[in-house]
């Protein structure tokens, strides 16, 4: 049975068998060292000069080979201990090793904390990257956190459900991610930027209380803190106002914080619940940066920004289709909010006016969730889709469906959704949101690992009903 590199120091005088990467080799005379590394730690192997076939063998070991290892755990002799390492005091006086895998010179250092290499070269080569361990800590951190959600939100009779990655555009602000049906010729699905539209038909199905750990997509230019695919903490609740759902993300970060990264200190409990006007006018933002000393990297900062106007005036791009005209009204979060004043007030000429239900979460100058209550009275919706320039054909056909399901006695119901890259990002310290992803893509959208985006074959194509427009030379 295999031994972890963590469990051997209850183990001195024992044999042990173990396995994993040979993290350095040294040769000290007619000893050799080497550092051997699993997922949880490094530990020293000493390879003894009694054994002359095992020392042959030893001497061909490089970095990043693959090896099995059978010997003692033995005391270090005095002297000869490394505190710094939790298996500083012991080491393996080896008897059997086993190759299991040669490896080329890697393209890097991967023990080092990797912010000086290039970066391209990094993602070309993620699956080495990935084994620094500051991205395993990094991707470790990031499953404590999501399972701490999860476990969170089962206690509050939360349901995790899957919804669809092959559906239909909503409305969110960003351009979407096609995929061509081959079935429908000329028809394509879109890739979600959010689960909105589900989760708030899942209310309407009687769900009352969903979450779910949801991909979403976004065909925009990538920053720092944005990928074209990203993670969402997606929650929706029935019969829930805002203060509640406000709360409710309030303990569920509290936790976190508390449970999972004791040494840091939330500046405000409960966190501060600031207008967007009040924000704009003290701080000229909507996402503050509310710490009290931005040099304290064990400082956070939670703050909710409350009461934003619903709509804002958007110039269109004159080169589009929809561009004619200077612009038109676009929802600040999403159509979907609720506006809080009356239903006589509701008009395209008082747009302006108009304040929404809708609540973003900030930490230390980043946002990280966003969220509303939901208008739920088809008719309301209908007018808000048409002060956004929709012509009612146009509103039937995008969003009949939800139109009509909520004919059916809809409950009201909002929901928020918090980004989980950009949290662990915080959390970590990292100083963006490539380093908390596995996979992630470059600043131009490409995977350079999988060499994606990438040309298909020719009978894929065909198959799909589509036709390649070849670029002129210029
Ligand atoms: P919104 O569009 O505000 O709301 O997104 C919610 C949160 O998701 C994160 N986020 C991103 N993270 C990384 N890369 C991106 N490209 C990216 N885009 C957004 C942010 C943001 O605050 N359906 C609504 C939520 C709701 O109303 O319940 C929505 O998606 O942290």
């Amino acid at each position: 049975m295999r031994t972890l590199t963590k469990d051997t120091p209850n183990k001195i005088g024992e044999q042990v068998t173990l396995m994993g990467w040979v993290n350095v080799r040294r040769d000290h005379g007619k000893l050799i060292f080497i550092d051997l590394r699993d997922r949880w730690g490094i530990i020293q192997v000493v390879f003894n000069p009694k054994n002359k076939e095992l020392l042959a063998l030893a001497d061909k070991l490089r970095p990043e080979w693959v090896v099995r290892i059978e010997g003692i755990v033995k005391e270090r002799p005095s002297g000869m201990q490394n505190s710094e390492l939790p298996t500083g005091n012991i080491e393996i006086e080896a008897a059997k090793l086993e190759i299991l895998a040669e490896a080329k010179t890697p393209p890097f250092d991967i023990a080092s904390d990797g912010h000086e290499i290039g970066e391209d070269n990094r993602l070309k080569y993620r699956y080495l990257d990935l084994r620094r361990p500051r991205l395993l800590k990094n991707l470790s951190a990031r499953d404590k956190i999501i399972s701490f959600m999860r476990d969170y939100l089962h206690k509050k009779d939360f349901i995790e459900i899957e919804t669809p990655i092959l559906t239909k555009s909503t409305p969110e602000g960003a351009r979407d991610y096609v995929v061509p049906s081959r079935l429908h010729a000329g028809s394509f699905y879109a890739l979600p930027q959010s689960p909105q539209q589900y989760k708030q038909l899942l209310m309407v199905a009687g769900v009352e209380r969903y979450f779910q750990i949801a991909r979403c997509f976004r065909d925009e230019d990538t920053r720092g803190d944005r990928q074209p695919e990203f993670t969402q903490l997606d929650l929706e609740m029935s019969f829930a106002e805002e203060e509640e759902i406000l709360g409710l993300t309030e303990e569920l970060y509290i936790g976190i914080v508390e449970t999972l990264y004791p040494d840091k200190k939330i500046s405000q409990k409960p966190f501060p619940r600031i207008s967007y006007k009040d924000a704009m006018e003290k701080y000229g933002t909507d996402k503050p940066d509310l710490r009290k000393n931005k040099d304290d990297k064990n400082e956070l900062a939670f703050a909710f920004i409350v009461d934003f106007p619903m709509f804002e005036w958007k110039k269109t791009d004159p080169s589009t289709s929809s561009g004619q005209g200077k612009g038109r009204w676009d929802a600040v979060h999403h159509p979907f909010t609720k506006i809080k004043n009356s239903r006589e007030e509701i008009s395209e000429k008082n747009a302006e006016k108009l304040s929404a239900l809708q609540y973003d979460f900030v930490l230390n100058g980043y946002e990280i969730g966003g969220g509303s209550i939901r208008e739920h009275d088809p008719e309301i919706l209908e007018k808000v889709f048409e002060i956004m320039g929709n012509k009612k054909e146009d509103i039937r056909r995008q969003f009949g469906h939800l139109l009509e399901a909520f004919k059916y006695g809809v409950p009201p119901h909002g929901g928020i959704a918090p980004g989980i890259d950009r949290l662990v990002m915080i959390l970590e310290g990292e100083p963006n949101i490539r380093e908390v992803i596995a996979f992630p893509k470059t600043g131009d959208g490409r995977d350079l690992m999988m060499n994606s985006p990438s040309e298909l074959l020719a009978g894929q194509l065909k198959e799909l009903h589509i036709k390649i427009e070849k670029q002129k030379e210029k």
